[in-house]
């Protein structure tokens, strides 16, 4: 694997391996006061975020750092991207500065998947040389490794995803999270169903490996987990139907609805959380709610995947044993 731009392209192998190894970093730093492994060591690692982010951002910083890896950060506000210069200008720089790995968030669908073309040529002995590059959120297109830390959560509070049924609610259309959570659950042997108002489905959405409902009260009692999405208001211009009141009457998560969900069942959000729109001011802190969960989840992952891009997958003499320094 030499970058992660989608979990369309990860084999069933590939991300179980990925949660494996998840899990065993949260095993190896478990209670440790001292949280560094010497894993990659030498390795510089670059967040380049054109979006805002909290979670992604910080949890991928702190992958970094627990590994050992130096991290740099650089965001759209504050670097020559403000002045004028081009993403593809930009990504060559920070390579041409030593990074390697980029980890990239950006309005635009396939922006990662550019920089990977643009970054990627061959060294002198004619081998594949470039920057790993991580999709951190593309547009309304993919945010891969958000799917496997909710992958993660899942397995962790469900014991296993093959054969559970998932349902995501809410704004399909802007969520590249239901994106990348479709094709992961489904590769992991899960069933997706996707419920939201037909105005909030996107188009070509009948392709996707997953049912379509409208009515979440129906779903609700079958639902293994359920992921609540944030209505994205920034990428929609002048509004949404249905209104946010009716929206959140009809697809929000609360009280009544939580009752409605099996004895095991969880709940689910990505963050950035709307409490009282897509879900509950009580249900966000219900022992069914995974939110933080997820959070802890993501440096696991993260840290997962970037052992996985920067010193491969073949043997644990190479990552260091997770030894802890
Ligand atoms: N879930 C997620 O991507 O959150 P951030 O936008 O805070 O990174």
């Amino acid at each position: 694997m030499r970058h992660l731009l989608s979990t369309a392209d990860l084999s069933r192998d590939d991300a179980t391996g990925i949660l494996d190894d998840a899990d065993g970093f949260a095993q190896a730093l478990l209670g440790r006061e001292i949280r560094k492994l010497p894993t990659l060591r030498g390795r510089t690692v670059m967040t380049v975020f054109y979006e805002n982010s909290t979670r992604t951002r910080v949890s991928f910083e702190v992958a970094g750092k627990w590994m050992s890896a130096d991290v740099i950060n650089v965001s759209a506000t504050g670097s020559s991207a403000g002045k004028g210069e081009s993403l593809r200008d930009t990504a060559k720089t920070l390579y041409a500065a030593g990074a390697d790995a980029l980890i990239v968030r950006h309005p635009s669908s396939g922006a990662a998947q550019q920089i990977a073309q643009w970054t990627s040529h061959t060294d002198a002995g004619g081998k594949p040389a470039g920057p790993a590059v991580i999709n951190a959120g593309d547009g309304t297109h993919e945010h891969p490794t958000q799917a496997l830390l909710d992958a993660l959560t899942l397995r962790q509070r469900l014991g296993d995803i093959e054969g559970r049924r998932v349902v995501i609610v809410g704004d399909i259309v802007h969520s590249r999270v239901a994106r990348s959570n479709a094709h992961l659950l489904t590769t992991l042997g899960a069933e997706v169903v996707l419920v939201a108002p037909p105005t909030l489905l996107p188009a070509g959405v009948d392709t996707w490996p997953v049912t379509i409902a409208h009515d979440l009260d129906a779903e609700l009692p079958a639902a293994d987990a359920v992921m609540m999405l944030r209505v994205q208001a920034e990428r929609m211009n002048g509004g949404f139907f249905p209104s946010p009141r009716e929206y959140s009457v009809r697809y929000g998560l609360n009280d009544d609805r939580l009752r409605l969900l099996g004895d095991d069942a969880v709940v689910l959000h990505p963050g950035p959380m709307l409490r009282g729109m897509e879900i509950g001011y009580s249900v966000a802190d219900a022992p069914q709610a995974t939110v933080l969960e997820q959070v802890r989840n993501g440096v696991h992952v993260r840290m997962a995947v970037l052992l996985r891009l920067l010193v491969g997958n073949d043997s644990d003499q190479q990552r260091g044993d997770h030894k802890v320094e």
